[in-house]
């Protein structure tokens, strides 16, 4: 029986040019996907396939992430002296237990491998879970619920998998495919960021992960990869050679925030989502939309 995955690693320490000038003072997970901070999406996700424990990899901003999974006494008593229930649960719904989040900072930004290895003390000898938030997924199992369910049955490492326009391997992790049966992918290699004449296929990495903590030696022997970074890719790369290394082809909606398109598509398709705001933010779309 695989030992349960009970932490999660989340790495938010990037600057975040591309959000500039929003991203100056505010990490960029914190901006708003309609009106819950990018980073409690992939929070909630994790709590949802039963991880416990949170660590987040900061680098500026460390603060404000902190203040939104703590609770505030403030808030709380000015909320509970106006009855507002609805917004008692709203804030209730973003606190950690005491204890449950730990931080880790990355003093240098020399990558997702680098990131990933600075929460080796808090994460110890077990399995754990990786979640980039920058990728906003909504699906029904949540990813890393069921990236988790395969750990059970399989052991090993776990990876999230969707298909990517050949002409845009060289934005992502891609799979090296050993077999395949339905949904489940067992994987020989991976490349980080090949261009596309040379990707193994157009199966991309799309940042949840269920890894052993063998990966940390790994990481820490390393040499720096694509773009002179201490690529997680490789490490795991190296890890097929010795584990059971599966991929679970996502079916749900994915979107990628890093981006500021893929950040207002994932506003607008959360918002369609909300019964409150969906006939208004249609019609005005309508409105707005080009006639054929
Ligand atoms: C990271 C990973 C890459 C993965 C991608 C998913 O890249 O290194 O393997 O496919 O996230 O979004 P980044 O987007 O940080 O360059």
């Amino acid at each position: 029986m695989p030992q349960p995955v009970r932490k999660a690693v989340l790495p938010v320490a990037g600057m975040a040019t591309r959000f500039l000038p929003a991203s100056k003072a505010v990490p960029k997970v914190m901006l708003p996907v309609v009106d819950k901070p990018l980073i409690q999406y992939a929070v909630d996700e994790a709590r949802a396939a039963g991880i416990e424990e949170f660590v987040f990899v900061t680098g500026r901003g460390e603060a404000t992430i902190k203040d939104h999974f703590e609770r505030d006494d403030e808030l709380d008593a000015h909320l509970a002296a106006r009855h507002d229930d609805t917004a008692q649960a709203l804030a209730a719904g973003a606190v950690l237990a005491p204890g449950a989040a730990a931080f880790a900072r990355q003093e240098k930004p020399l990558g997702l491998g680098h990131a990933v290895l600075c929460t080796r003390p808090l994460v110890g000898d077990e399995p754990f879970a990786v979640l980039l938030p920058d990728e906003l997924l909504q699906g029904d199992p949540p990813c890393l619920a069921e990236l988790v369910e395969v750990h059970g049955r399989t052991g090993g490492n776990v990876v999230a998998l969707a298909e990517v326009p050949q002409a845009e391997t060289g934005r992502y992790g891609i799979a090296e495919v050993a077999a395949e049966e339905g949904r489940t992918v067992t994987l020989s290699g991976m490349v980080e960021k090949p261009a596309p004449a040379q990707a193994p296929s157009r199966l991309a990495l799309i940042g949840r992960y269920v890894l052993q903590p063998t990966v940390f030696a790994r990481l820490a022997a390393q040499a720096p990869g694509a773009g002179g970074e201490i690529q997680l890719t490789d490490a795991m790369a190296a890890m097929t050679r010795d584990a059971p290394f599966h991929g679970v082809r996502f079916t749900g909606q994915r979107f990628d925030c890093g981006s500021p398109a893929g950040y207002l598509q994932a506003t607008v398709a959360c918002a369609l989502e909300r019964p409150e705001l969906r006939q208004d933010l249609l019609s005005f779309l309508r409105g707005i939309a080009p006639s054929p």
